[in-house]
Order: C-alpha cells, then sequence, then structure tokens
C-alpha cells in the first residue's frame, strides 16, 4: 500500500503545487491537504482537504491518527516581511507548528518529516557570493532568526531521538500558479503579473540587488527528491543550501523586455530593502549535489519565457 502524507499550509505558494504534485505521484487519496484556509480550485477538489491549525497539537496529531499518515511536509509559516510587522506571531507560528511535528516524529507517530528553511538564516556578516552551507548566519530578521533556531531543533531531534527530518534552504521561489505569501522576494513573480497588465512596474528593491531565486518546479522535484532518498545519505541534518539562479530587478526586467519590448520599471525600495540587503547574493549547493544528486534545471531566460506564457494564456 502507498504512504499517507499529510501537508500542513497546503494552500500556499509552494503547498499548492507541493499538494498536486505528491497526488499525482503517491495517489490521490494518500495525499491530504490542509491549512487555516480553503485552497484553489484543483486543490480542493483533487484529493482529501482539512481544517488544520499547525498550532494546535491536537488538532495535528487527531489529523496524523485518522488518515494513518507516515510522513508530514510542514509548510505553514510566516514570511519575512510580513513576520517584521508581526514578530510575536511569526514566532508562535513558525516555531510552534514545527515542535508538534518534530515531537510527533519523535514519539512515532509519524515517520519522516520535511520543514523548509531559507536563505534567510544568512545575515549581513555572511559571505555574499557563492554563500556554503556552513558559514558565518547571524540572521538579522524575525523569519531568519526563526528558520535559524528551526535549522538547530531539527538537527538535534535528528541527533537526540532519531527523527527522520529533512530541510532545504529554499532561495526566492517564483511560480504563476499561485500568488506569493508575502516574502521579500515575491517582486520577481510581481513584476511579470504587472509587465503582462500594465508594462510598467514600481519595484521595493533597488535595481542592483542581487539575490538566490528558484522556479518552483524546480524547488518541488528538490523537496521529493530529498525526501525520496534513503536516510542514510542525508548527512545534513540541519538543512541543506540549494541554488538555481541569481539576478538583480534590472535584470529580470531586461530578460522580460526581449517579450515585451515596451516593459518600463522604476524602483521605490521599501522596507524590504534592508532585508534584501542581509541575505547573499548567491549559495553553494554542493553538499545537495553531491548527497543526493540535486540539479536545477531552470535558468533566468527559461523562467522569464515559462512566466509570460503560462501568466498569458
Ligand atoms: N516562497 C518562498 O519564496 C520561500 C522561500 C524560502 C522558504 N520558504 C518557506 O516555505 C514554506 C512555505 O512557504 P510559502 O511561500 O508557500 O508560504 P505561503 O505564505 O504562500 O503559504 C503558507 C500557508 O500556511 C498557511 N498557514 C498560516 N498559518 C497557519 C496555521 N496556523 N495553520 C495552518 N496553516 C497556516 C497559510 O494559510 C498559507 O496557505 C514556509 O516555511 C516558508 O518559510 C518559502
Amino acid at each position: 500500500m502507498q504512504k499517507s502524507i499529510l501537508i500542513i499550509g497546503a494552500c500556499g505558494q509552494i503547498g499548492t503545487e507541493l499538494t498536486l504534485a505528491l497526488r499525482e505521484r503517491y495517489g490521490n487519496d494518500r495525499v491530504v491537504a490542509s491549512d487555516i484556509r480553503e485552497g484553489n480550485e484543483s486543490l480542493m477538489q483533487s484529493g482529501p482537504f482539512e481544517l488544520l491549525d499547525a498550532t494546535n497539537y491536537q488538532a495535528v496529531e487527531n489529523i496524523v491518527m485518522h488518515y494513518e499518515i507516515e510522513e508530514v511536509y510542514l509548510m505553514a509559516a510566516m514570511l519575512s516581511a510580513t513576520a517584521e510587522k508581526f514578530p510575536m506571531r511569526a514566532w508562535d507560528l513558525n516555531m510552534n507548528s514545527l515542535f508538534h511535528v518534530l515531537n510527533l516524529a519523535k514519539d512515532k507517530k509519524i515517520s519522516k518529516v520535511f520543514w523548509p528553511s531559507s536563505i534567510a538564516v544568512f545575515g549581513p556578516g555572511t559571505p555574499k557570493e557563492n554563500t556554503p552551507l556552513h558559514t558565518i548566519m547571524e540572521p538579522s530578521t524575525v523569519y531568519g532568526i526563526s528558520k535559524q533556531s528551526g535549522e538547530s531543533w531539527c538537527s538535534y531531534y535528528f541527533k537526540k531521538y532519531g527523527v527522520d527530518v529533512r530541510s532545504v534552504r529554499y532561495p526566492g521561489l517564483i511560480s504563476w500558479k499561485t500568488l506569493p505569501g508575502g516574502g521579500t522576494t515575491d517582486y520577481a513573480i510581481d513584476i511579470y503579473h504587472s509587465a503582462l497588465s500594465h508594462k510598467k512596474y514600481s519595484c521595493f528593491l533597488k535595481e542592483n540587488t542581487k539575490l538566490p531565486m528558484m522556479y518552483m518546479d524546480d524547488a518541488i522535484r528538490a523537496t521529493i527528491a530529498i525526501m525520496e532518498c534513503d536516510s542514510d545519505t542525508i548527512l545534513e541534518r540541519s538543512s541543506y543550501n540549494l541554488a538555481g539562479m541569481s539576478f538583480t530587478p534590472a535584470e529580470i526586467a531586461k530578460s522580460i523586455q526581449k517579450y515585451i519590448p515596451s516593459f518600463e520599471i522604476e524602483y521605490n525600495p521599501d522596507f524590504r530593502q534592508d532585508i534584501a540587503d542581509s541575505w547573499p547574493s548567491s549559495i553553494n549547493d554542493s553538499e545537495a549535489q553531491k548527497d543526493w544528486n540535486w540539479k536545477s534545471n531552470f535558468n533566468l531566460e527559461q523562467t522569464t519565457e515559462e512566466m509570460l506564457r503560462n501568466l498569458g494564456k
């Protein structure tokens, strides 16, 4: 029999596509989507859905027992830009939801956990280019602090209790199926929507702010790949660096102008500039390549082509 999977935070930018990909792979009925709100039609109609608050331990345990869940993908979190506005709520959601899932695994009620970290674990003192997995971190945002702490707890639960938890540090993710959820790299999605509707975009970051990014298809592939590996191949139990591409707002604008020559961009940086300035520009993911054969497929040109074609339909 196929295993049963629960996705918590399934209606968000990543959760929606991850749920659909897992349902296609393991069967619709084996993949239970959950969130505090309902999701889009394709998610709601393709398999089981439960309204679930990730901060309520008893509610999470009830769903796990009811569906005999073996693997949990914990995607619920408050993202970087929103977390700066609500620090305590972000800490409560990002940490308690993780403890609940790790404790279910510690008590052997589930057997495997995926929990995403982020490039936000890095800070202003981190080497900016080709940032290694193990380096100075010192995050300067609420979100980054919660992700760095979460990584340490994952590693602790693995070492102390043998919990099989796996994690990657996603860069900014670019997708067209679902809108982004309040992160600092959201501009790299908004820009395509605005290019198609207004041929104009006002960017909240400066033109030369280079950040690590990834097309959603690569992120979903990496997530499923790390979860399907033999446990012994996962040598890093905090979180793996994961790299796709790196570009600036000026470069993404130029790639759009190849398809929409009259597209114009202007720069009006806001509070998110400080967050972006504290993050790396490019990521070294050699451990993921070595341990579980990770390799990204999409560069900026391919991403722009995919985004404009799909959003333009
Ligand atoms: N999107 C990115 O670029 C990116 C980059 C790095 C890391 N990540 C991480 O990936 C994960 C998913 O990110 P995303 O972009 O899909 O976020 P998102 O904001 O789009 O989705 C999060 C989902 O969690 C749900 N949620 C919020 N509070 C909840 C609660 N109490 N109980 C249950 N569900 C709740 C929301 O309704 C939402 O559907 C997060 O951990 C995020 O930190 C995302």
